[in-house]
């Protein structure tokens, strides 16, 4: 793929958000644009009642394609995350949401929970307040869902985090293995706390990765790193657990519209300019939904069931071809 940096590619460029050196007190956050509540369990927002209804056509289909499943979804509050809790939601699934920031956890859960109500549907969703940069949080979520819904069908892993662009030479090594430990050691450590519970019932794994993980990106070695990284661990992965009856798949998204996605082009100088240049990078002329990614997951999770070791890009068509399109 051709360098995005400055041109609209995901993540690129935030401006908003301070590197971790920067950020002096812990060495891997997001920055406050995240909109993250920093894990302090907060109020409970009120369920938005047009929650239903803005989804509602993209979910259409999704319906009894995962019931009595549970699934487990890391960074499952937000973007990407919150696109597969809601498709595995409609489908039938108990969603276990995992994220750090209680307040968009605990409205996303009790909005899907308001739902299951409406319908009399036996499924819920629950929240596992975790940081995955720490491997104790990682054991204790898997923990946490086995007490709650006693099995685990579908572990996805998909959080993570892009940093502002930079070259090697503006990268310490700390840096790089913080985000390796953010990004790429959280799936390992998720993953082998999951497998004795997913081998039982023939469960799979998505991990979330990223186009850029095989085409590269401009001024993020660091991040194309980690990507790639995921990429080749899941292959290896899906070969040693397919004698265990558990499937093992990658996702590669270009370019979703979510709150990371926003906190970059919100830090630049044209904030519209630079949203409708990460339209421009695809040959549908426009960026991917939440519940489009949501969507591929289940596919891969209920039906791809002759599915393992893939890479299962999900971009428009961005790759294709040279350049703007
Ligand atoms: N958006 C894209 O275009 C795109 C493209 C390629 C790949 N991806 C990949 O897709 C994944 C999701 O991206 P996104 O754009 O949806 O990100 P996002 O909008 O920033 O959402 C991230 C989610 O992860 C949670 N999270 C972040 N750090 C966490 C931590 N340390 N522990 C637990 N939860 C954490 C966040 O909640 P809290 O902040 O409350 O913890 C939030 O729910 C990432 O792995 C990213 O690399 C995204």
């Amino acid at each position: 793929m051709a360098s995005k940096s400055r041109d609209g590619h995901f993540g690129a460029g935030d401006a908003a958000t301070p590197s971790n050196a920067e950020a002096g007190t812990e060495r891997i956050v997001l920055g406050d644009a995240y909109g993250t509540d920093g894990g302090v369990a907060g109020p409970r927002s009120p369920v938005p009642a047009d929650g239903r209804k803005k989804f509602a056509k993209e979910l259409v289909g999704c319906a009894g394609r995962y019931v009595g499943k549970t699934v487990l979804i890391t960074g499952g509050s937000k973007g990407i995350g919150e696109g597969c809790a809601r498709a595995f939601f409609e489908a039938g699934a108990n969603v276990v949401i995992c994220a750090r920031g209680a307040a968009d956890a605990n409205r996303l859960v009790d909005e899907l929970n308001s739902y299951a109500k409406m319908d009399s549907a036996a499924n819920s969703a629950f929240f596992v307040r975790a940081d995955v940069s720490k491997t104790a949080d990682l054991q204790a979520m898997v923990d946490a869902t086995i007490e709650k819904y006693g099995t685990l069908d579908c572990l996805i892993n998909n959080a993570g985090w892009h940093p502002p662009p930079k070259t090697i030479d503006e990268f310490s090594i700390e840096d790089m293995q913080d985000l390796f430990q953010l990004n790429f050691i959280s799936y390992f450590a998720a993953c082998k706390f999951a497998l004795p519970h997913l081998r039982k019932v023939g469960g799979n794994i998505i991990n979330m990765s990223s186009l850029t993980g095989v085409f590269g990106q401009a001024q993020a070695p660091t991040y194309t790193a980690t990507k790639g990284a995921i990429t080749s661990f899941s292959k290896g992965l899906a070969i040693d657990e397919a004698k265990n009856g558990v499937r093992v798949n990658i996702c590669s998204p270009g370019n979703i519209w979510t709150p990371l996605w926003k906190s970059w082009s919100d830090g630049e100088k044209d904030p519209d300019a630079a949203k409708e240049a990460g339209d421009k990078v695809q040959v549908m002329q426009r960026k991917g939904t939440i519940v489009e990614n949501g969507r591929l997951c289940l596919s891969i999770a209920s039906e791809l069931t002759f599915t393992t070791g893939v890479d299962h890009i999900i971009s428009g068509g961005a790759e294709l071809g040279y350049g703007v399109k």
